[in-house]
């Protein structure tokens, strides 16, 4: 695991931007921690180091569930805090946007349960101040092994 201080808002969006800049086609990032830790301003900077016209807000889909954004790939953004079950999640299509043409970033992703993609990014954001967060950072599957260290030193 390897985690980097996030000391202000800038460095959030330092993260977000590399993510943005190195995401390929098919790969996911799963985004954990509490309420207003930070899940959905570093998918908005994810988005902005994608390309997503900076007129254009990302918002929290927390009631939409899913939003979709054209950047240099497609962002599809999840936030699965209202889901219940495997079996809803699953008969919304959700899954069939995993490994797909775009980024996927999946906020409350332990709604996922046995539907969790392996090869995946995973981030816990944790609040450690007004504007602070610590992000901890794992890489699930081979590929997201190689990038990690790579990512992390371009923050
Ligand atoms: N270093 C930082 N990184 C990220 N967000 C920060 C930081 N410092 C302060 N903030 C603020 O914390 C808030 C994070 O809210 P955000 O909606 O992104 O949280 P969330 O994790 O998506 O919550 P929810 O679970 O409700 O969706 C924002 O108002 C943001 O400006
Ligand atoms: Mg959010």
């Amino acid at each position: 695991m390897h985690s980097i201080e996030l000391s202000t808002l800038q460095r959030t969006e330092s993260l977000g931007t590399v993510l943005g800049k190195i995401a390929e086609p098919g790969d996911i990032i799963t985004l954990a921690g509490t309420l207003g830790a930070g899940k959905t301003a570093l998918t908005q900077y994810i988005g902005r180091g994608l390309g997503i016209d900076p007129r254009i807000y990302i918002t929290s889909p927390t009631f939409s569930l899913l939003h979709e954004y054209q950047g240099r790939i497609p962002l599809y953004h999840m936030d699965l805090y209202r889901l219940g079950s495997e079996e809803e999640i699953e008969s919304l299509g959700f899954p069939e946007y995993f490994y797909g043409h775009g980024l996927t970033v999946i906020e409350w992703p332990e709604r996922l349960g046995s539907l969790m993609p392996a090869e995946r990014l995973h981030i816990e954001l944790v609040i450690s101040g007004e504007i602070s967060r610590t992000a901890h950072l794992s890489a699930h599957g081979e590929l997201w092994q190689k990038k990690v260290a790579d990512i992390v030193s371009m923050v």
